[in-house]
């Protein structure tokens, strides 16, 4: 039984690199884009995933998501809300630094294609989307954050907590408070 767990887990991780390969080869990826592939990185058997927006400058330069100022702070928001990095995994809809800081309508609607393939293997409990990009690079969905922010959508047999992106948060100091209620919501989702 332990071991069958483990391997089931080595294979989600093979899963995940041989997308991560694929992102890497992607022409469409390359499109208006710049600096390295990010995948996305965590747990492959992940309970929760979060998804932003797109790289930025810090991520493409490293190859890993949130790790300028606004992945400081989910990273905060994860280790406030009982969770360590380490057992969720972080991705965004669009792998590459779009050449115009943020990703257009076909960058947005490519990435699914890639998202909902780490979607699968990681198969999480709760996917927590970070902003209006999140919801339309999974959902297809236009949602408005600051009025649908704390809730939980059902779709496909999978649960999604639409939240605040963090760089919202950093620009408007004053959203702090609702993001942090948000994260309380997911971790009583899963316990
Ligand atoms: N913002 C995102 O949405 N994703 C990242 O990887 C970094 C910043």
């Amino acid at each position: 039984m332990g071991r069958g767990i483990f391997r089931l887990e080595m294979d989600k991780s093979k899963q995940l690199q041989k997308i991560a390969r694929e992102i890497e080869s992607c022409k469409i990826c390359h499109e208006r884009t710049s600096g390295k592939s990010v995948p996305g990185e965590g747990d492959p058997d992940a309970r929760v995933i979060f998804i932003g927006e797109a790289p930025g400058r810090e991520e493409a330069k490293t190859g890993r998501p949130f790790i300028g100022r606004s992945g400081q702070l989910l990273r905060r928001l994860i280790r406030e809300a009982g969770f360590s990095e380490a057992d969720v995994f972080i991705t965004s809809p669009v792998k590459y630094l779009p050449d115009r800081g943020t990703p257009d309508q076909v960058q947005i609607a490519h990435g699914r294609k890639h998202l909902h393939q780490q979607l699968a293997v990681i198969n999480p409990k709760i996917i927590v989307l970070l902003g209006r990009v999140a919801c339309l690079g999974v959902l297809e969905l236009s949602v408005p954050i600051l009025k649908d922010h704390g809730k939980i959508l059902a779709k496909d047999g999978r649960k999604y907590l639409v939240t605040l992106h963090p760089a919202a948060v950093i620009r408007f100091p004053k959203y702090l408070p609702l993001i942090q209620a948000d994260f309380r919501k997911f971790k009583s989702m899963l316990v």
